[in-house]
C-alpha cells in the first residue's frame, strides 16, 4: 500500500511540476524574446513625453498585441494598479520539484539515492547531504555572480563549478541521483534568483514609482543579469530532468563528463535563439552542439562482449541464477523487493522467454551501463555482468 500511495503522489506532484515548470519557463522564455524583439516606439511622443524605450507589435490569437517597455516607469502618468506578477509560477516549480525529490529520492532513498559501491551512506546522511548541498550551493554562486564583474568571465566559473559540482555528487550518490541533484542545484539558483533579487528589485522599483520618487535603477539591472542567466540555464536543467529515462548518459562511467558536454550543448542552443532574437544568425553555434552531440553518441555507444569467433553459446542455466539473485525480485509478477508492487517499467524476468524477448534492453542496462539493478542494490558482481555479457554475444541462447 505504501507504494502505491507514494505513486500516486509522485504522479500528482509530477505533473504540478511539469504544468508550473511550463508556465514559468514559457513566461520566461516570453520575456527574452520579447526584451530582444524591441523596436524604437513608432509615435514619437511616446518616447520623448512617456519614457517609452521600446515596443513590440504581435499578433496572436485573433487579435494584435502591443507591448511597451518603459525601463523605470513611465513618466508623468501612474502605474496601472492591475500589474501583473510573474512569481508563482517559479515558486511553484521550486516546491514542487522539492516535492518530487522527497518522494522519489529521499523516501525511496535506500533504492533511488543511495549506491553502496559508491559510498556507504546510512538514509538520514544521504538525506542530509542531498538537502544541505543544493542550500550551500547557492551562497556559493549568489557569492561568485557578485563577485566576478564580467560576464564572460563569470560563465566560464560557473560552469567549471557545475561540472565540479556534477562530479562531486557522483562520488557520493547514485548515478541518475547525481544527475537530478544537478538539475535541482541549478533549478534552485534560478528560482531563488526570482526571489531574492528579481523580485525584491522590481517591488522597491515599485514601491518608489508609487511614492512619486525616481527609482534607484540598480536593483531593476541586477534582476535583469540574474534573468538572463536563468536563460542559459534552462536548456541543461530541462535535459537534467528528463535524464532519468536515459541511462546511457547518467549510468555511464564518465557520467559527469556526459552531463557536462550535453550541458555545453543546450547552453550554445540556448544562445543561438538569443542572438537570433536581435537578427543574427550565428549558425555556428549550433552546429557546434551538434557536433558535441554526435561525438557523444558515438562514445557512448554500446560495445557487445567481445567474444572468440565458434565460441560455444552461453548455455541459459548459467544465467538464470544471476537473474534471479540480482533482478527477479523486483522485476516479476510478483516482486518481492520491498516497495515494488508491480514490475518496474512493466519489464518481467521470470520466464525465459520473457528474458529473451528483453535481452536487448538488458544489455543496455546492465553491460553497456551499470544502471541495473538500481543502485546496485542486489550487489551484481562484475563477473557477472561479463558473463550476461557473453550469453548476450552468443546469441542470448534460452536453452
Ligand atoms: C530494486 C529493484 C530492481 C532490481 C533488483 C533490478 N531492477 Fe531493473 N529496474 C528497476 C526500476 C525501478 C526500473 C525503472 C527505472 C526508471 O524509472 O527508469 C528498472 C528498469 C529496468 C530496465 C529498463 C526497462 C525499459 O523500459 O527498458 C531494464 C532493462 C532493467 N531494469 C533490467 C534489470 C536487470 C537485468 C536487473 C538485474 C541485473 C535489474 N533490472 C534489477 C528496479 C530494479
Amino acid at each position: 500500500m505504501e507504494s502505491y500511495i507514494a505513486d500516486w503522489l509522485n504522479l500528482l506532484m509530477r505533473w504540478l511540476h511539469m504544468i508550473v515548470g511550463i508556465a514559468w519557463i514559457g513566461a520566461s522564455f516570453y520575456f527574452v524574446w520579447l526584451d530582444n524583439h524591441l523596436l524604437p516606439p513608432r509615435n514619437k511622443d511616446d518616447a520623448a513625453r512617456r519614457g517609452v524605450a521600446g515596443e513590440v507589435w504581435a499578433v496572436h490569437g485573433g487579435g494584435f498585441y502591443h507591448a511597451q517597455k518603459f525601463l523605470v516607469g513611465p513618466k508623468g502618468e501612474p502605474l496601472s494598479d492591475h500589474l501583473h506578477w510573474f512569481k508563482w509560477e517559479a515558486y511553484a516549480t521550486w516546491f514542487s520539484g522539492m516535492g518530487m525529490l522527497a518522494i522519489v529520492y529521499w523516501w525511496g532513498a535506500h533504492a533511488y539515492l543511495i549506491d553502496k559501491s559508491v559510498l556507504d551512506i546510512s538514509v538520514p546522511t544521504a538525506i542530509a547531504i542531498s538537502f544541505f548541498s543544493l542550500v550551500t550551493s547557492w551562497f556559493i554562486y549568489d557569492a561568485l555572480c557578485k563577485l566576478i564583474k564580467s560576464e564572460l568571465a563569470l560563465g566560464i566559473v560557473l560552469f567549471i563549478f557545475i561540472v565540479a559540482a556534477t562530479w562531486g555528487y557522483s562520488q557520493v550518490f547514485g548515478a541518475r541521483a547525481a544527475y537530478i541533484h544537478v538539475g535541482s542545484m541549478i533549478g534552485t539558483w534560478m528560482v531563488w534568483n526570482v526571489f531574492f533579487h528579481v523580485i525584491p528589485g522590481q517591488e522597491k522599483m515599485v514601491t518608489a514609482i508609487r511614492a512619486g520618487r525616481d527609482p534607484d535603477p540598480l536593483p531593476g539591472l541586477i534582476g535583469k543579469q540574474r534573468s538572463v542567466q536563468n536563460t542559459y540555464f534552462t536548456l541543461p536543467v530541462l535535459f537534467v530532468m528528463i535524464s532519468s529515462h536515459y541511462p546511457m548518459t547518467y549510468a555511464h562511467q564518465y557520467g559527469w563528463v556526459v552531463l557536462a558536454v550535453i550541458m555545453l550543448a543546450g547552453a550554445l542552443i540556448r544562445q543561438y535563439f538569443v542572438l537570433r532574437h536581435f537578427g543574427r544568425n550565428v549558425v555556428s553555434l549550433p552546429l557546434i552542439a551538434i557536433v558535441l552531440l554526435a561525438g557523444l553518441a558515438v562514445w557512448l555507444a554500446p560495445r557487445s562482449t567481445p567474444v572468440a569467433p565458434g565460441a560455444a553459446a552461453v548455455p541459459y542455466a548459467q544465467i538464470e541464477l544471476i537473474l534471479a539473485q540480482r533482478c527477479v525480485a523486483c522485476h516479476a509478477e510478483q516482486p518481492t523487493f520491498p516497495g515494488f508492487q508491480q514490475a518496474p517499467n512493466g519489464l518481467k524476468l521470470d520466464t525465459p522467454e520473457l528474458v529473451k524477448a528483453a535481452a536487448p534492453r538488458i544489455a543496455q542496462q546492465t553491460i553497456a551501463t551499470k544502471a541495473m539493478p538500481i543502485g546496485n542494490i542486489t550487489k551484481m558482481t562484475d563477473d557477472e555482468r561479463s558473463l550476461l555479457g557473453k550469453w548476450l554475444a552468443t546469441g542470448a541462447s534460452i536453452k
